[in-house]
């Protein structure tokens, strides 16, 4: 595995693997990688010639109140993680490359950037937007891989690259879980033993949601009311939002039907932690 740190250099690599005929897939990250990450890896290893994993905690989508400082980091882990799922370029730039003194530009997709966490993250997706179309640009592959563990980014990502004409595959792959069910993130770290176990109750009242759908549940209010309920009970009082909305356009529903989006965010203890689960009625 070959290790990048320079943007100049990336984009030689990757011109150079495209000369040659390869097909390149790009896994853009934030690092402290779980089995979510490598998930996406090892789709990417399906789909392209040549992976490339970006590992870059990006500061301009945390907020100034956000855990930007203490986000967690080991990028000895990660090397090793990576290498060992047959990554083959690391890239790795630094903070100073991405923004430099003069950098002005930023990329907004409007409307779909402020509902969910947007409403509580402002400017959070237009500094997600900003760096993938950079890594992007950088990378040059022909497919990107997202995880649908971060819905809202994944369905914005899409637009922005198809709004924006990008030539690139978009893949989103399904949310990698505990076996309690728990959701894979680097923020599950911040959770104590007993947070985790109440945070549970975010991915179990999801599950129950999409019982009672399929069970024939049609009011998007009552699955609403029921999974605020369930957090409630296990000592989730501090929820950002529970919501019922169209899976393409983010659009709140009153009657499920489509393809629906169900999304939670919660804090338990110190963490933010998101989750959701897609169904087709
Ligand atoms: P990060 O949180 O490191 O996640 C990197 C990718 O892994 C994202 O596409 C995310 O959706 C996916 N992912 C995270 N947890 C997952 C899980 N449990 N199952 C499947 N996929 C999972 O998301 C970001 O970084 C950043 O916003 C980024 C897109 C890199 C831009 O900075």
């Amino acid at each position: 595995m070959k290790e990048i740190a320079g943007i100049r250099p990336m984009r030689l690599w990757s011109r150079s693997a495209k000369s040659r005929g390869k097909t390149i897939a790009l896994v853009p990250t934030m690092g402290f990688l779980h089995e979510g990450h490598l998930s996406l890896l090892r789709r990417a290893r399906k789909e392209a010639d040549a992976v490339v994993m970006s590992i870059f905690v990006n500061p301009l989508q945390f907020g100034p109140r956000e855990d930007f400082g203490t986000y967690p980091r080991d990028i000895k882990r990660d090397r090793t993680l990576a290498r060992r799922e047959g990554c083959d370029v690391l890239f790795v730039p630094s903070a100073r490359q991405m923004y430099p003194k003069d950098f002005l530009t930023k990329v907004s997709v409007e409307g779909l950037q402020d509902t969910l966490c947007g409403a509580s993250r402002p400017g959070h997706f237009t500094g997600v937007c900003t760096v993938v179309l950079k890594l992007v640009n950088i990378v040059e592959p022909h497919t990107v891989l997202f995880g649908q563990k971060d819905a809202q980014q994944a369905v914005i990502l899409k637009r922005m690259l198809k709004d924006l004409n990008v030539d690139v595959r978009v893949i989103v792959c399904p949310t990698l879980r505990e076996r309690d069910g728990l959701a894979l993130s680097s923020r599950n770290r911040y959770l104590s033993t007993r947070e985790r176990e109440s945070a549970l109750a975010i991915s179990q009242s999801l599950f129950a949601a999409r019982k009672l759908i399929r069970g024939g549940e049609r009011s998007a209010d009552r699955i609403r009311r029921m999974i605020r309920n369930t957090l409630s009970r296990n000592g989730i009082s501090r929820v950002d939002y529970v919501a019922v909305v169209d899976a393409r356009e983010l659009v709140p529903l009153s009657t499920i039907r489509g393809d629906v989006l169900i999304a939670v965010a919660a804090r338990v203890g110190g963490a933010r932690l998101i989750d959701n689960i897609r169904v087709r009625v």
